[in-house]
């Protein structure tokens, strides 16, 4: 198959054999089968599996390719247990060894930095899965105050911290979705 390789500056096309080296259909089981997972075993994640996931954060998709993003990789538990506290909702990151912090250069892609690091957080999630360990995305905290804790400045968006570890306990149920007629339209 044809590959398409874009960036800013040139464009080239190079031929591949084929993308499929993942089963579409086990990729699918895949994306449904992933929790977020709240409880952590207590040891640490391992130097090799946490490469892993930055380097699947590495690779997300930015526009324009700008990479406006940078990360923080937290194993200092009572930093992650301070900043839990700052949020309703911020347990994960009291119970979890590692915290990966995503943070976008809001200078350096001003228009697409909130989705640029999204879509890190996405890949990071993903290979976590992959890998058998156990992540929970944490949107509840003072973001001003884990910016101070990590020196950031202000043109730095703390998009989240990813409450990372080995799982305790059993995956949580599969969580409900809309269905596909509630949330789909088609144009013809
Ligand atoms: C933007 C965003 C913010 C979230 N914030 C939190 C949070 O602060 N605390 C938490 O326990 N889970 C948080 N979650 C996890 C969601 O609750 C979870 O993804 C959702 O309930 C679906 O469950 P699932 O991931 O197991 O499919 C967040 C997820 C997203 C995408």
């Amino acid at each position: 198959m044809i590959l398409e390789i874009r960036t800013p500056i040139f464009y080239v096309i190079v031929k591949n054999e084929s993308n499929n080296m993942i089963k579409p259909d086990e990729f699918l089981a895949f994306l449904k089968g992933r929790r977020s997972i709240r409880n952590f075993q207590d040891n640490p994640v391992t130097e090799d599996h946490i490469q892993m996931i930055l380097e699947a954060g590495r690779w997300a998709p930015s526009g324009s390719n700008r990479q406006p993003w940078e990360f923080i990789v937290v194993k200092n538990r009572d930093i992650l247990k301070k900043i839990s506290k700052t949020g309703v909702y911020g347990l994960p990151l009291r119970n979890a060894p590692l915290g990966i912090a995503i943070v976008g250069k809001k200078l350096e892609n001003p228009n697409w930095y909130i989705q640029d690091t999204s879509l890190v957080s996405m890949n990071m999630m993903l290979m976590a899965w992959a890998l058998n360990i156990g992540m929970c995305w944490i949107g509840s905290m003072d973001r001003e105050y884990a910016k101070g804790l990590f020196h950031l400045g202000k043109d730095d968006f703390l998009l989240t911290i990813l409450a990372m570890g080995y799982i305790k306990g059993n995956i949580p149920k599969p969580t409900l979705r809309k269905s596909l007629d509630e949330i789909t339209k088609i144009v013809k």
